[in-house]
């Protein structure tokens, strides 16, 4: 699929955000290696801790889904009401679930400030040095430090 395709779905999932407290809607479509696109858009609630946004609604989507292959993500974000005009770069933790899921060394970000003008990074470039699984290791022989 072409990135501006992406980026097209990425703006018609920001429609969907629910936003009434930030009035700043993002929207993402995450593409699988299969082809299949999960869109997501940012989700508020009242008490503000709950919020959900646009990156993580797509991946959460498309997880319980059962996809495993995660091939870019289109991003796109702006005040309520008008086109987007800026970049919006992806949270810190939508970050991390990205880097749970997703080689850091091929995964592509599409970051569009219109449907004509996009960035692409990977994701090593804007998380480098994460902490993913292969960082999660055991002692062999099960030792463990716990103070009984
Ligand atoms: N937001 C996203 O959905 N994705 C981002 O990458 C940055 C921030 C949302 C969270 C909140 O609903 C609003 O944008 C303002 O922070």
């Amino acid at each position: 699929m072409e990135d501006q395709e992406l980026v097209r779905l990425a703006l018609e999932a920001r429609e969907r955000a629910y936003v009434p407290y930030s009035k700043f809607q993002v929207g993402a479509a995450l593409l699988t290696g299969a082809g299949r696109v999960y869109q997501g858009c940012n989700i508020e609630c009242a008490s503000y801790s709950p919020t959900n946004c646009a990156e993580r609604t797509a991946f959460f989507k498309a997880i319980s889904e059962g996809e495993s292959d995660f091939v870019a993500i289109a991003v796109v974000g702006g005040p309520s009401g008008a086109p987007v005009k800026r970049i919006c770069p992806p949270c810190g933790v939508c970050r991390q679930v990205m880097r749970e899921f997703c080689d850091p060394t091929d995964f592509r970000v599409i970051l569009a400030s219109g449907l004509n003008d996009w960035v692409v990074y990977r994701l090593d470039e804007l998380l480098p040095l994460g902490f993913g699984p292969e960082n999660m290791y055991k002692e062999k022989g099960g030792t463990n430090h716990a103070h009984v």
